[in-house]
């Protein structure tokens, strides 16, 4: 896309995406890489507005065909007024979840919308990270942690063991079928342990 490089997270609630996100965004900056550390949905200012109209409120509060464009708009201007800019000025890109999340949770988890998350995304999006960290995590585990952080942003929190196992196995799946994209990190070890080997294949895959 430009000068610099798109990495994201992806992952189940819970497996550590944001704490590996911020840990591989401070070793990367401490040598010395111009970082822009970003999330979603979310990363721009009227993303954020976005990620409070779906991640707050009654969980029935939209379709998921609604949400979906919800979220595909959160992204597009995630995209225009962040990231493009950011790789233009030669910075890493580090999110905290990108186009895959659509792809499971929306393709997966709330109807089976995958043709539309792909048409969507082709049609105002077009573009995928240089690479995308897989943080796997056993489920049980994954929900042990996010009920513990309990927010605001519980809608799809709620959504039970039986999805997020679907989940797991989507991106395991996903990451399979997209092997020059992804890496799969074992997320059930101590985060030091983890952040290790996320920047050792960072480092590696992205040429830093
Ligand atoms: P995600 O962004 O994938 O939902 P977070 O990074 O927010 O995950 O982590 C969820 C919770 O688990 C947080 O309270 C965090 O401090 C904790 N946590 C993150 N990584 C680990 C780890 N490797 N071991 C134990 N707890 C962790
Ligand atoms: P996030 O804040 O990253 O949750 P967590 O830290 O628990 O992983 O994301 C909030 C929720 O939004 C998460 O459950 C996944 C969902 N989501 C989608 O359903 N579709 C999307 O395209 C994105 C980016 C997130």
């Amino acid at each position: 896309m430009a000068a610099g490089r798109f990495l994201s997270f992806e992952g189940i609630d819970g497996s550590g995406k944001s704490t590996q996100a911020r840990l591989l965004a401070t070793a990367l900056t401490a040598l010395g890489a111009q970082v822009c550390l970003t999330r979603e949905p979310g990363g721009s200012p009227g993303a954020e507005e976005i990620r409070r109209l779906v991640l707050e409120g009654d969980p029935d509060r939209w379709s998921a065909e609604t949400e979906l464009l919800l979220f595909t708009a959160a992204r597009r201007d995630h995209l225009e007024k962040t990231i493009r800019p950011a790789l233009a000025r030669g910075e890493v890109v580090i999110t905290d979840r990108f186009a895959d999340s659509s792809r499971m949770y929306q393709g997966i988890s709330r109807g089976d919308l995958a043709a539309m998350v792909d048409a969507l995304h082709s049609l105002m999006i077009g573009v995928e990270p240089d690479l995308t960290i897989l943080i796997d995590i056993d489920p049980e585990l994954g929900l042990a942690r996010a009920v513990a952080r309990k927010g605001p942003e519980q809608r799809f929190e709620d959504m039970g063991l039986d999805l997020q196992r679907r989940m797991r196995a989507g991106f395991l799946d996903l990451a399979a079928a997209t092997p020059a994209r992804f890496r799969v990190i074992d997320g059930a070890r101590d985060p030091q342990a983890v952040a290790a080997d996320v920047l050792a294949t960072a480092r590696l895959h992205l040429g830093l």
